[in-house]
């Protein structure tokens, strides 16, 4: 007989005491008062039984989307090795955004990632939802759930096997039928991409720049083309400019960008959106050796702009601007959001939990905002300060790519942020520095240990509601 767990959904009372919603077959309220249960969102008490098949009650606290996407997790993780796990909703049926929110939870509380050579065998594979449902919220909690752990399988795994050109593959392989391309270091170099290429120049892997498309707007004629960009250094060592081994340690997860914004693609499609969006991610490896760029080294972006190299472990910015550019360039993007574990000052500023959001727009801004809210991604918009450009300036090249520390200015985010809006033509324009959120420490709710896929749920929502607004005009 399988192992199944029973939820049933209790609320946190105005006395802070947990209660069962409607009028359950079995009452559990002197259970509940027994274990001096709350509620609150993830608390989960079993029901005491010698039968085969665990009862569980799980708190949902006021019942927010963010209380349930906890409750959902809480849950996944009890029943981790049960067979099977049916959620009782039909004495309190979540509205469709709940709903989500608690199927996001109970899928990405299960999500796990082992290279053990004996890894368990019991591992939960079936949810039953028992209760009225919603197929559209379903879908979308679904998608966004596969796609994350897609973008979470590609930041675990480790840089002994993900080279740039992994990435590229591993890419084609996530989105058959989408567009994929991808530029080689011979392309690269031909056509002048030389941040990407001087970036991944000190590897003998070499570095790539894959371009994903997916069109559902089909031959509607206002289509706004969406480009995401993704970060995609496949092991940040530093170069030249190492870093030490302690901050090292999370950097097979530097290209959190660009699983997050190839995952949410994977979404886009699935969902059918009807709307354009390329997908562009700049793949390199940053390693030092004798054939790596130099402190002091000049190169040229695409489209031209020199930039003097000094500290070569601001990489990202080198890769993201070349990308950036293309999608101005050649792409004429309606608009462009990067995603990029660009700087360590970012969780230094907001923490391990919060993206930071730079724009060069204030509506796209609020569209953002509107989605962080929406999907539980958060993040919190950072300016753009006009009075540290300067700190940008190369008395050699266009640009430098640290901001000069003689002037004292600070605010490194800030910087790499200035930097990256140079290349962006003047387009609508948004970054996320992901730094913070893009990998976790332990598991918490429904994040695991290690790539969370953070952007995938908050570029899906941002999009799925772009489309919805396109579709109304
Ligand atoms: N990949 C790092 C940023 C990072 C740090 C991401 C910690 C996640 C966790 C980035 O390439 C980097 O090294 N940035 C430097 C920039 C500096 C040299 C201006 C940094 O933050 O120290
Ligand atoms: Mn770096
Ligand atoms: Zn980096």
């Amino acid at each position: 007989m399988p192992e199944v767990a029973v939820l049933a959904v209790p609320t946190v009372g105005d006395d802070g005491s947990a209660r069962l919603p409607g009028t359950p077959a079995d009452d559990f309220t002197d259970l509940l008062e027994r274990e001096q249960a709350k509620g609150s969102p993830g608390e989960v008490v079993a029901v005491p039984s010698s039968s085969p098949t665990r009862l569980l009650l799980v708190g949902t606290g006021a019942g927010t989307p963010t209380d349930l996407r906890k409750a959902g997790a809480a849950l996944a993780r009890k029943a981790k090795d049960a067979e099977g796990l049916a959620v009782d909703l039909r004495e309190a049926l979540p509205d469709a955004a709940g709903l989500r929110a608690l199927v996001e939870g109970l899928l990405l509380g299960s999500y796990s990632f082992t290279r053990k050579k004996e890894p368990k065998q019991r591992a939960l594979t079936a949810i039953t939802l028992v209760g009225p449902t919603d197929q559209a919220a379903l879908d979308a909690a679904i998608s966004t759930s596969i796609a994350t752990a897609a973008a979470r399988d590609l930041v675990n795994t480790p840089s002994l096997e993900k080279t740039p050109d992994w990435l590229a593959r591993a890419a084609g392989d996530l989105l058959q039928g989408c567009d994929v391309k991808v530029l080689d270091e011979k392309a690269l170099k031909s056509r002048g991409f030389g941040g990407i290429v001087g970036v991944g120049q000190g590897s003998t892997r070499p570095p790539r720049l894959i371009e994903a498309r997916y069109d559902g707007a089909g031959s509607r004629d206002s289509k706004t083309h969406v480009v995401l960009v993704g970060k995609g250094i496949t092991f940040d060592t530093g170069g030249l400019s190492l870093k030490p081994n302690a901050s090292m340690l999370d950097m097979k997860g530097d290209m959190g960008g660009a699983a997050a914004v190839l995952a949410t693609l994977r979404a886009v499609a699935d969902l059918k959106l009807p709307i354009k969006v390329t997908v562009l991610a700049a793949a390199a490896e940053n390693m030092p050796s004798g054939t790596a760029q130099r402190p002091g080294d000049v190169l040229t972006q695409y489209g031209g702009r020199t930039v003097e190299v000094l500290n070569t472990d601001a990489e990202g910015r080198l890769v993201l601007a070349d990308a950036i550019a293309y999608a101005d360039r050649d792409l004429k993007a309606d608009v462009i959001v990067d995603v990029a574990t660009l700087t360590g000052a970012m969780p230094v500023a907001l923490g391990k939990k919060v993206a930071g959001l730079f724009a060069s727009d204030d509506a796209l801004a609020a569209q953002l905002e509107a989605a962080a809210e929406a999907s539980g991604e958060p993040l919190w918009r950072m300016p753009l300060v006009e009075d540290y450009r300067v700190a940008l300036d190369s008395p050699i090249a266009d640009l430098r790519n640290i901001g000069e520390p003689k002037l004292k200015l600070m605010g490194g985010s800030i910087t790499a942020a200035l930097f990256l809006r140079e290349f962006t033509g003047g387009r609508p324009w948004a970054h996320l520095d992901i730094a913070g959120p893009g990998m976790a420490g332990s598991d918490d709710d429904e994040k695991t240990k290690g790539g969370t896929g953070y952007g995938v749920r908050l570029l899906t929502a941002w999009l799925t509601e772009l489309a919805r607004a396109k579709g109304r005009r």
